[in-house]
């Protein structure tokens, strides 16, 4: 099968970090290093190598970094004192506080208490209103601003565009049809979101020039529900049942790949598509954080 139609989100990531890697060197001759704090709380296993593969990413580039632990048990009293230290740490100009947070703490509570200046996750409401508004200088979720930099990166002509976000969570459904409605250059799409109470969601993609899938679920997005020709984004990570690997499961997107890809215009790879570019919005908005601090 060719490969000619796929979207390669580890090369375009490493542009990225080449060109963040370049902002880097510039601050470092104004002598600010960017610094870069994560939290962790308790031991969720996907969390724990999704900070971990963070954490050596920004070591590697070059920022400042650790990360914070707190136990499963942990209050909320207690995150938000440990927030109110890394806000006033003076190395450090990005806080990500990992998701999901134990269901005893209010993430809404949480994600409020990161001062917006060092919200490099866009969670903060000041940052979500940002967005909204179309005020660039907030910050941009890392995962929907991933999708969108790897749209503009491949060349898909986003204005006037049908675009169907599948989910609609406050992490990557919601604020990418924030960014793809808005009035501006590579925005001003045609936006609809369907989520699990949608009816007609495979007529909705078939309209579709562009299907984000980020609903969680896997395989979901079969070949009959895409137009020939569409770009299909895959945000998923699921983790199913797989008798034939060594741990028993294996980690799927939401797109039904296999099937998908011969149909797709253009299609991201699960893994190596949306991953990737994650990490080097976060780096990027890391490095943008520092470099507001510094002005
Ligand atoms: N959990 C899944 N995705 C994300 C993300 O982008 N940021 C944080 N903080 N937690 C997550």
């Amino acid at each position: 099968m060719s490969s000619g139609n796929l979207i390669d989100g580890r090369a375009i990531a490493e542009q990225i970090h080449q060109e963040t890697s370049a902002r880097i060197d510039a601050l470092k001759t104004r002598g600010v290093q960017p610094g870069l704090a994560f939290v962790r709380v308790g031991e969720d296993p996907a969390s724990q190598v999704y900070v971990g593969m963070k954490e050596r990413t920004s070591q590697r580039m070059g920022i400042y970094s650790f990360t914070r632990v707190l136990p499963e048990t942990a209050t909320q009293a207690e995150l938000l004192q440990l927030i109110r230290e890394l806000n006033g740490d003076s190395r450090i100009h990005g806080i990500l506080v990992q998701a999901p947070i134990p269901r005893q703490i209010d993430s809404t509570v949480i994600y409020s208490s990161v001062r917006p200046e060092k919200d490099v996750d866009g969670f903060h409401p000041m940052n979500v209103g940002k967005l909204l508004l179309g005020d660039a200088t907030g910050f941009v979720p890392c995962t929907p601003a991933g999708v969108h930099e790897l749209l503009i990166r491949s060349g898909v002509k986003i204005e006037g565009a049908e675009v169907v976000v599948l989910g609609r969570g406050n992490i990557v459904g919601k604020p990418m049809a924030a960014l793809l409605v808005q009035k501006t250059r590579n925005a001003s799409a045609t936006v609809t979101i369907c989520h699990s109470q949608s009816r007609h969601i495979a007529e909705h993609c078939r309209r579709a020039d562009i299907i984000i899938a980020a609903m969680g679920v896997a395989h979901f997005v079969k070949a009959e529900m895409v137009r020939p020709g569409a770009v299909v984004m895959d945000v998923g990570v699921n983790r199913i049942s797989d008798h034939a690997s060594k741990s028993g499961t294996r980690l799927v997107g939401d797109v039904d790949f296999a099937a998908v890809q011969p149909i797709a215009g253009r299609i991201t790879p699960n893994p190596g598509g949306v991953g990737p570019m994650t990490i080097a919005m976060l780096m990027a908005n890391t490095v943008r954080a520092a470099e507001m601090a510094a002005a």
